[in-house]
Protein backbone atom coordinates (compact mmCIF):
# COMPACT_ATOMS: atom_id res chain seq x y z
CA UNK A 1 0.00 0.00 0.00
CA UNK A 2 1.40 3.93 -0.81
CA UNK A 3 3.96 4.91 0.93
CA UNK A 4 4.60 8.82 1.32
CA UNK A 5 7.50 10.38 2.73
CA UNK A 6 7.15 13.70 4.22
CA UNK A 7 10.49 15.52 3.61
CA UNK A 8 11.93 19.35 4.18
CA UNK A 9 16.27 19.37 5.12
CA UNK A 10 14.82 22.50 6.73
CA UNK A 11 14.14 21.90 11.01
CA UNK A 12 11.12 23.01 12.00
CA UNK A 13 8.88 23.50 8.79
CA UNK A 14 5.82 21.52 9.80
CA UNK A 15 6.52 17.78 8.64
CA UNK A 16 5.61 15.90 12.13
CA UNK A 17 2.33 18.51 12.01
CA UNK A 18 1.49 17.54 9.01
CA UNK A 19 2.21 13.71 9.59
CA UNK A 20 -0.05 13.71 12.40
CA UNK A 21 -2.76 15.24 11.19
CA UNK A 22 -2.86 12.99 8.17
CA UNK A 23 -2.38 9.70 9.80
CA UNK A 24 -5.21 10.64 12.53
CA UNK A 25 -7.49 12.11 9.38
CA UNK A 26 -6.72 8.69 8.12
CA UNK A 27 -7.22 6.65 10.44
CA UNK A 28 -10.61 8.18 11.82
CA UNK A 29 -11.80 8.10 7.95
CA UNK A 30 -11.61 4.30 8.51
CA UNK A 31 -8.12 3.41 6.58
CA UNK A 32 -5.31 1.62 8.30
CA UNK A 33 -2.33 3.48 9.09
CA UNK A 34 1.13 3.25 10.02
CA UNK A 35 3.14 6.09 10.47
CA UNK A 36 7.63 4.94 10.50
CA UNK A 37 9.57 7.58 12.78
CA UNK A 38 12.92 7.83 11.17
CA UNK A 39 13.06 11.39 13.61
CA UNK A 40 15.38 10.52 16.67
CA UNK A 41 13.57 13.04 18.35
CA UNK A 42 10.68 11.03 18.39
CA UNK A 43 8.08 13.53 18.58
CA UNK A 44 5.38 11.49 16.61
CA UNK A 45 6.54 8.74 19.08
CA UNK A 46 5.89 10.19 22.12
CA UNK A 47 2.85 11.89 20.84
CA UNK A 48 1.11 8.13 20.13
CA UNK A 49 2.51 6.99 23.59
CA UNK A 50 0.96 9.97 25.32
CA UNK A 51 -2.48 9.12 23.21
CA UNK A 52 -5.35 6.80 23.94
CA UNK A 53 -5.19 3.62 21.41
CA UNK A 54 -6.42 5.15 18.34
CA UNK A 55 -8.34 2.77 15.92
CA UNK A 56 -6.64 1.60 12.92
CA UNK A 57 -3.47 3.49 13.67
CA UNK A 58 0.14 2.77 14.99
CA UNK A 59 3.59 4.27 15.30
CA UNK A 60 6.89 2.30 14.90
CA UNK A 61 9.42 4.35 16.32
CA UNK A 62 13.41 3.45 15.93
CA UNK A 63 13.67 3.45 12.33
CA UNK A 64 17.08 3.78 11.04
CA UNK A 65 18.73 3.78 7.13
CA UNK A 66 19.63 0.10 8.27
CA UNK A 67 16.07 -0.55 9.01
CA UNK A 68 13.86 1.18 6.63
CA UNK A 69 13.63 -1.11 3.88
CA UNK A 70 12.38 -3.93 6.42
CA UNK A 71 9.79 -1.29 8.44
CA UNK A 72 8.62 -0.29 5.13
CA UNK A 73 7.82 -3.91 3.80
CA UNK A 74 6.37 -4.93 7.49
CA UNK A 75 4.19 -1.79 7.43
CA UNK A 76 2.55 -2.09 3.83
CA UNK A 77 1.40 -5.55 4.24
CA UNK A 78 -0.41 -4.29 7.18
CA UNK A 79 -1.63 -0.98 6.27
CA UNK A 80 -3.29 0.89 3.52
CA UNK A 81 -1.20 3.82 4.21
CA UNK A 82 2.15 4.47 5.14
CA UNK A 83 3.62 7.70 6.47
CA UNK A 84 7.40 8.17 6.85
CA UNK A 85 8.62 11.51 8.99
CA UNK A 86 12.23 12.29 8.51
CA UNK A 87 14.25 14.69 10.59
CA UNK A 88 14.95 18.24 8.90
CA UNK A 89 18.36 17.33 7.67
CA UNK A 90 19.99 16.40 4.45
CA UNK A 91 21.37 12.56 5.26
CA UNK A 92 21.51 9.00 3.41
CA UNK A 93 18.18 8.19 5.09
CA UNK A 94 16.41 11.10 3.02
CA UNK A 95 17.11 9.98 -0.41
CA UNK A 96 16.38 6.07 0.76
CA UNK A 97 13.34 7.12 1.96
CA UNK A 98 12.30 8.82 -1.20
CA UNK A 99 13.64 6.21 -2.90
CA UNK A 100 11.30 3.63 -2.07
CA UNK A 101 8.40 5.72 -1.79
CA UNK A 102 5.05 6.65 -3.92
CA UNK A 103 4.60 10.39 -3.19
CA UNK A 104 7.01 13.02 -1.16
CA UNK A 105 5.36 15.52 0.30
CA UNK A 106 6.76 18.65 1.38
CA UNK A 107 5.79 20.81 4.00
CA UNK A 108 6.62 24.48 3.84
CA UNK A 109 6.17 27.69 5.78
CA UNK A 110 6.30 30.68 3.65
CA UNK A 111 9.27 32.13 4.21
CA UNK A 112 12.98 31.81 2.44
CA UNK A 113 14.42 29.56 4.84
CA UNK A 114 12.03 26.81 4.95
CA UNK A 115 11.68 27.38 0.74
CA UNK A 116 15.54 26.56 0.86
CA UNK A 117 15.06 23.33 2.50
CA UNK A 118 11.92 22.64 0.48
CA UNK A 119 14.43 22.85 -2.89
CA UNK A 120 16.94 20.73 -1.48
CA UNK A 121 14.03 17.94 -1.52
CA UNK A 122 13.14 19.47 -5.15
CA UNK A 123 16.49 18.77 -6.06
CA UNK A 124 17.39 15.36 -4.83
CA UNK A 125 14.07 13.87 -6.47
CA UNK A 126 14.83 15.94 -9.58
CA UNK A 127 18.74 14.32 -9.33
CA UNK A 128 16.60 10.92 -8.90
CA UNK A 129 14.27 11.42 -11.91
CA UNK A 130 17.22 12.75 -14.43
CA UNK A 131 19.99 9.98 -13.60
CA UNK A 132 18.42 7.01 -11.99
CA UNK A 133 15.42 7.23 -13.64
CA UNK A 134 13.48 6.98 -10.52
CA UNK A 135 10.29 9.35 -11.07
CA UNK A 136 8.95 10.08 -7.71
CA UNK A 137 5.29 11.86 -7.65
CA UNK A 138 5.76 14.33 -5.29
CA UNK A 139 4.01 17.95 -4.00
CA UNK A 140 4.28 20.46 -1.91
CA UNK A 141 1.75 21.57 1.40
CA UNK A 142 2.32 25.29 2.24
CA UNK A 143 2.38 25.15 6.10
CA UNK A 144 1.24 27.53 9.42
CA UNK A 145 -0.59 29.71 6.78
CA UNK A 146 -2.09 32.50 8.54
CA UNK A 147 -5.52 32.35 7.77
CA UNK A 148 -6.11 36.06 8.09
CA UNK A 149 -3.60 37.57 5.85
CA UNK A 150 -1.64 36.15 3.12
CA UNK A 151 2.03 37.19 3.74
CA UNK A 152 4.64 38.95 0.79
CA UNK A 153 6.99 35.95 2.03
CA UNK A 154 3.93 33.37 1.48
CA UNK A 155 3.29 34.80 -1.97
CA UNK A 156 7.64 34.87 -3.21
CA UNK A 157 7.09 30.93 -1.76
CA UNK A 158 3.85 30.56 -4.31
CA UNK A 159 5.52 32.33 -6.84
CA UNK A 160 8.76 29.97 -6.75
CA UNK A 161 6.83 27.21 -6.84
CA UNK A 162 4.50 27.61 -9.74
CA UNK A 163 7.86 28.79 -11.83
CA UNK A 164 9.18 25.56 -11.13
CA UNK A 165 6.13 23.94 -11.97
CA UNK A 166 6.05 21.85 -8.35
CA UNK A 167 2.41 20.83 -7.62
CA UNK A 168 0.98 22.70 -4.43
CA UNK A 169 -1.99 21.61 -2.83
CA UNK A 170 -4.70 23.90 -2.62
CA UNK A 171 -5.51 23.04 0.93
CA UNK A 172 -3.10 24.86 2.96
CA UNK A 173 -2.23 24.07 6.75
CA UNK A 174 -3.51 26.65 9.17
CA UNK A 175 -1.46 28.41 11.95
CA UNK A 176 -3.93 26.50 14.82
CA UNK A 177 -3.35 26.80 18.17
CA UNK A 178 -4.88 23.11 18.01
CA UNK A 179 -2.33 22.00 16.01
CA UNK A 180 0.34 22.98 18.90
CA UNK A 181 -2.33 21.87 21.75
CA UNK A 182 -2.49 18.18 20.05
CA UNK A 183 1.30 17.32 20.61
CA UNK A 184 0.68 18.07 24.63
CA UNK A 185 -2.90 16.58 24.91
CA UNK A 186 -2.33 13.37 23.00
CA UNK A 187 -5.22 12.17 21.25
CA UNK A 188 -6.81 13.80 17.61
CA UNK A 189 -8.64 16.13 16.55
CA UNK A 190 -11.65 14.20 17.26
CA UNK A 191 -10.74 13.55 20.70
CA UNK A 192 -10.42 16.94 21.78
CA UNK A 193 -12.39 19.30 23.52
CA UNK A 194 -13.85 21.78 21.93
CA UNK A 195 -14.98 23.75 24.67
CA UNK A 196 -11.36 24.23 25.56
CA UNK A 197 -9.33 24.26 22.06
CA UNK A 198 -10.25 27.48 20.36
CA UNK A 199 -11.23 26.77 16.52
CA UNK A 200 -11.37 23.12 16.99
CA UNK A 201 -13.96 22.58 14.32
CA UNK A 202 -12.17 25.34 11.80
CA UNK A 203 -8.85 22.94 12.55
CA UNK A 204 -10.78 19.81 12.01
CA UNK A 205 -12.58 21.01 8.55
CA UNK A 206 -8.56 22.28 7.31
CA UNK A 207 -7.65 18.86 8.27
CA UNK A 208 -10.12 16.72 6.52
CA UNK A 209 -9.88 18.70 3.55
CA UNK A 210 -5.81 18.51 3.80
CA UNK A 211 -5.95 14.39 4.23
CA UNK A 212 -8.83 14.37 1.37
CA UNK A 213 -6.90 15.82 -1.37
CA UNK A 214 -3.89 13.32 -0.35
CA UNK A 215 -6.07 10.58 -0.65
CA UNK A 216 -7.60 11.76 -4.52
CA UNK A 217 -3.57 11.91 -5.58
CA UNK A 218 -2.60 8.78 -3.81
CA UNK A 219 -5.70 6.70 -3.40
CA UNK A 220 -5.26 3.89 -0.86
CA UNK A 221 -7.39 0.86 -0.35
CA UNK A 222 -10.88 1.51 -2.01
CA UNK A 223 -12.96 1.01 1.17
CA UNK A 224 -11.64 3.62 3.00
CA UNK A 225 -11.44 6.14 0.58
CA UNK A 226 -15.54 5.14 -0.20
CA UNK A 227 -15.67 6.13 3.42
CA UNK A 228 -14.05 8.92 3.82
CA UNK A 229 -16.10 10.22 0.81
CA UNK A 230 -19.49 9.47 2.36
CA UNK A 231 -18.17 11.22 5.46
N1 LIG B 1 -0.18 24.50 11.42
C1 LIG B 1 0.41 24.74 12.59
N2 LIG B 1 -0.24 25.47 13.53
C2 LIG B 1 0.34 25.73 14.72
N3 LIG B 1 1.57 25.30 15.07
C3 LIG B 1 2.27 24.56 14.19
C4 LIG B 1 1.72 24.24 12.90
N4 LIG B 1 2.65 23.48 12.23
C5 LIG B 1 3.69 23.35 13.06
N5 LIG B 1 3.49 24.00 14.23
C6 LIG B 1 4.43 24.10 15.36
O1 LIG B 1 5.71 24.43 14.83
C7 LIG B 1 6.74 23.66 15.44
C8 LIG B 1 7.47 22.84 14.39
O2 LIG B 1 6.53 21.97 13.77
P1 LIG B 1 6.87 20.44 13.48
O3 LIG B 1 7.47 19.77 14.66
O4 LIG B 1 5.68 19.85 12.86
O5 LIG B 1 8.01 20.64 12.36
P2 LIG B 1 9.06 19.58 11.81
O6 LIG B 1 9.33 19.95 10.41
O7 LIG B 1 8.60 18.20 12.05
O8 LIG B 1 10.33 19.87 12.71
P3 LIG B 1 11.66 18.97 12.83
O9 LIG B 1 12.44 19.25 11.58
O10 LIG B 1 12.34 19.50 14.05
O11 LIG B 1 11.25 17.54 12.93
C9 LIG B 1 6.05 22.81 16.50
O12 LIG B 1 6.13 23.51 17.73
C10 LIG B 1 4.61 22.75 16.04
O13 LIG B 1 3.69 22.59 17.12
MG1 LIG C 1 9.51 16.56 13.00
Amino acid sequence: MPVITFANTKGGAGKTTAVLLLASELAHAGHRVTVLDADPQYWMSRWFDASPPIPRLSVISYVTQASIDRHLAEAQAASDYVLVDLPGARSPLLAKAIGLSDHVLIPIQGCAMDAQGGAHVLELLQYLGEKLGMHVPHSVVLTRVNSMVTTRALLAVKGLLAQRNVDVLNTPIIERSAYRDIFDCGGTLHTMDGERISNLDKARENARLYAEEIVRRVPGAQVGAARMAAR
